[in-house]
């Protein structure tokens, strides 16, 4: 069966999207697919849709965030939803309460679907037995962050449309990172290859059943790759100390992405889930350079987040 009248007779059953290691790998292509058609919805002069018009939806952000919180928000109004904004900062969870009772009191007020970041993995999970509706995880500690895989997976796809024998280097913090263990999952699901690259210290010691190539050395994996996507040192995470690494600046000098990369491997595009930390995963001038696809990514996010807001709505095929 060719890949449209595959599409043509799909039937997403997902519920929820807790992350991509639930997803089968049509179920994964189905969503980029219908990704396309938001992007183009965003290209038009008035770039919304009525589709989600009847629903209520909660964005829970126990973390910050910037770019997924703005984009999820951003999804869910061009799609006319009528969205409720819930930050723990500024919320009972102050005064002590739990999460399970905080939600189920969210829940009473009649929401169709809760999208949550939370320090804690497996919050995402927990929620599914607490309330009725559609959970979305848009990022559980350093578990997965579906969405972003999703949006860089879709990014990848623009450049090469046949995910299949793509070899994908992520380069910096695997340890702590969570749009590395989803990217992982999703992108073996559809055939690609994934090489990690990084310090040992900055490596999780399961590294061998990641399913990934595992290398130690930058120049050889820019070599090797059809994109490259870094990784931010995730400081919080590993609780400001910088024994994991010498120095920021050494840490730079071995596995930043440097304008001399980009000249003597001309093929590989360059990724980054954001927020970057210029000077560090790379050179400033890389970040702003033709090959990075970085803004890119950030209005794929967009466009995946409103194709993953219409299934679990129970959209078919738009
Ligand atoms: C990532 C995250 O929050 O895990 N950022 C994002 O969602 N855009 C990566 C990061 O914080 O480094």
């Amino acid at each position: 069966m060719d890949k449209n009248t595959q599409a043509n007779v799909y039937e997403f059953k997902q519920k929820h999207l807790l992350g991509l290691s639930n997803y089968s790998p049509e179920d994964i292509l189905f969503v980029l697919d219908q990704a396309k058609t938001f992007r183009e919805v965003l290209e038009r002069p008035v770039p919304k849709v009525p589709t989600l018009r009847d629903k209520t939806i909660v964005n829970l952000f126990y973390e910050n965030s910037t770019r997924t919180r703005l984009s999820f928000e951003l999804a869910q109004k061009r799609m006319g939803a009528d969205v409720v904004n819930f930050s723990a900062s500024q919320s009972s969870t102050r005064k002590g309460e739990s999460l399970k009772d905080t939600i189920r009191n969210i829940s009473s007020m009649k929401i169709d679907m809760v999208v949550v970041r939370h320090e804690s993995p497996g919050v995402p999970h927990f929620l599914t037995r607490c309330v009725d509706a559609a959970i979305i995880n848009a990022g559980d500690g350093a578990h997965e962050h579906p969405t972003q895989a999703l949006l860089d997976m879709f990014t990848i796809q623009q450049i090469h449309p046949d995910l299949r024998g793509k070899k994908v280097a992520i380069i910096g913090d695997i340890s702590h990172s969570r749009v590395v263990r989803s990217n992982i999952i999703g992108l073996l699901k559809v055939g690609a290859e994934v090489t990690i690259c990084g310090p040992k210290s900055l490596m999780p010691a399961n590294v061998d059943t990641l399913g990934a190539n595992v290398s130690y050395n930058l120049d050889e994996t820019l070599a090797w790759c059809d994109v490259a996507m870094a990784l931010r040192i995730q400081m919080e995470r590993i609780g400001g100390t910088t024994d994991l690494f010498p120095s920021l600046r050494e840490y730079h000098e071995l596995f930043g992405i440097k304008m001399a990369h980009l000249e003597k491997y001309p093929d590989f595009m360059i990724m980054h889930p954001g927020p970057i930390n210029r000077g560090v995963e790379m050179e400033s001038d890389v970040a702003d350079s033709g090959r990075a696809h970085i803004l890119n990514q950030v209005t794929n996010g967009l466009a995946v987040r409103m194709a993953i807001l219409y299934l679990l709505s129970g959209g078919t095929r738009i």
